[in-house]
């Protein structure tokens, strides 16, 4: 089959969360079981861009409006990332070096989308699936559906996945023009509460949707950012399908980005040294248990809370736990963090900031990692956490509910049920006993490294689907 996946990020082109993991590693395990998977994606002013070599396949104008913006679509040549990968430059949008946070990230995403299906409009063949990712991709489904336009597209089956329903791209019906010529009976399937909402129109008009859990599919029938009346009347065609990892990438025997490599038979010496070596760095005490969160510092993460719930471990364990945030977002929990440092020299520290690398250090020198997520469609994380022998502590909500199992229950994590204070306080808790218990430690971490979550099985159940 000839699979198109269209995503704002690619790992390692851009990447802003697990989005960018998802699309750098499903195509390519699509790949190797035989498909030929490809990937569409905006050229922003990257380093991935600016460094590897690439052909131009496609030059063109677009629409937005009364607006034309020239498009031009680059394939990289060598394939060295295991699938195709094109990105479509679109002068005055694209060529910037972030990948949202822009007042004309409409205009931008929409210009991109528009300039995807010009360009395979004039195709003389046809893929057998487009698989749009979240809502900068989502229009497609009504485009390929009810533009005049693109009626060649209009059988190529259309897939959604939703890998974070929060948000959804809305914008006013002032903007209606930038979408080319459709049969306007068709408007009502743009609309959601009063706006054109790029999600609820692919929810509306793909042929199928996917969540990235199956606990996450449950949990947006009654909690969706105002999606839920919507997702449980599309529900026939939605499947929840758990992401894997790429475990090329994500592999503690080969990772260059780690003080010392360690497999299963290691894991003792490896964790110990990579510890030792953070802790260097951060000024903190490695023979004491070190507790992690990294991620966006955003509500949906329980990242508000953070602040609380450290201040109160490092009291409550006084001398006794190290904790290393590594983490963005909301500037007022960042500001909150940082100032903890002064409170807590030589057992707290934070990395305020997006770092790859620090990324990979700390899963394999951390011994737990938080995540009191309100809502966590899957989250990559935990199995971060698991392949590297960190124990995962997490909310039970979606993607994690599906992957970690609490040690009371015979599992390997700890497992808390509300994002609270409290709760986290009293993971914690129960996490400090089972560090002084090092036989059940070193049990635990063994017993994680084994399981497999590669993407392998997935991406055979993605294939299946789109044999619709
Ligand atoms: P989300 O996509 O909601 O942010 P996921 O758990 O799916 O959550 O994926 C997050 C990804 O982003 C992981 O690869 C994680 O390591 C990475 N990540 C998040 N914040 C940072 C950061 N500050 N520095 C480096 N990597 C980060
Ligand atoms: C989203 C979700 C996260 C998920 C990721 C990849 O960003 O918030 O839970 O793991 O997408 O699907």
């Amino acid at each position: 089959m000839e699979i198109i996946h269209l995503s704002a990020e690619c790992y390692p082109i851009a990447k802003v969360g697990g989005l960018g993991d998802v699309v750098g590693a499903l195509p390519k395990y699509q790949n190797k079981l035989g498909h030929v998977a490809k990937v569409v994606m905006p050229a922003y002013e990257t380093k991935f861009f600016r460094e590897n070599e690439f052909e131009s396949v496609y030059d063109g104008w677009g629409k937005l409006g009364f607006q034309h913006f020239s498009v031009r679509i680059f394939r990289e040549k060598t394939n060295k990332l295991g699938f195709d990968l094109y990105l479509v430059h679109i002068a005055g949008f694209t060529d910037r070096p972030n990948v949202y946070g822009y007042a004309d990230d409409t205009e931008r995403f929409l210009a991109f989308q528009i300039g995807v299906l010009d360009w395979m409009a004039q195709w003389e063949h046809k893929p057998d699936v487009i698989h749009c990712h979240d809502h900068h991709t989502g229009l497609v489904p009504f485009m390929t559906a009810h533009c005049n336009k693109y009626r060649h597209l209009n059988q190529i089956p259309t897939i959604l996945t939703i890998h974070n329903a929060q948000y959804q791209g809305q914008f006013g019906w002032d903007k209606l023009n930038y979408l080319p010529p459709f049969d306007l009976w068709k408007a009502g399937q743009l609309d959601w509460k009063g706006a054109i909402n790029p999600l609820a129109s692919a929810i509306k008009c793909c042929w199928r949707i996917t969540t990235v859990s199956p606990s996450y599919l449950e949990e947006i029938s009654y909690r969706a950012n105002g999606l839920e009346a919507l997702f449980a009347r599309e529900r026939g065609k939605s499947v929840g399908i758990l992401n894997g990892i790429d475990n090329e990438v994500w592999n503690p025997t080969a990772d260059a980005m780690l003080e010392k490599q360690f497999a299963v038979r290691t894991v003792d010496n490896g964790k110990k040294a990579n510890k030792q070596a953070l802790c260097d760095v951060f000024n903190l005490d490695a023979s004491k248990p070190l507790f992690t969160f990294i991620g966006r510092l955003v509500d949906e993460k329980g990242a508000d809370l953070l602040p609380e719930i450290f201040n109160n471990a490092l009291w409550q364990h006084k001398g006794e736990i190290n904790i290393l945030v590594l983490g963005s977002g909301d500037p007022q929990v960042e500001g909150r963090l940082f100032q903890l440092k002064d409170a807590f020299p030589g057992n707290y520290n934070a990395y305020i900031g997006y770092n790859e690398q620090l990324s990979h250090q700390i899963y394999a020198g951390a011994d737990f990692l938080l995540m009191p997520s309100r809502v966590e469609p899957c989250g990559l994380n935990q199995m971060y956490a698991l392949r590297y022998g960190t124990i995962p502590i997490v909310r039970r909500i979606g993607g994690l509910k599906d992957t970690v199992v609490d040690i009371g229950d015979g599992g390997f994590g700890i497992c808390h049920d509300q994002t609270s204070a409290w709760d986290v306080g009293h993971a914690i808790g129960r996490a400090m006993e089972l560090y002084n218990d090092k036989k059940k430690m070193k049990e635990i971490r063994k017993f994680m490294m084994n399981i497999d979550h590669s993407w392998d099985k997935a991406a055979q159940e993605y294939i299946n689907l789109y044999q619709i």
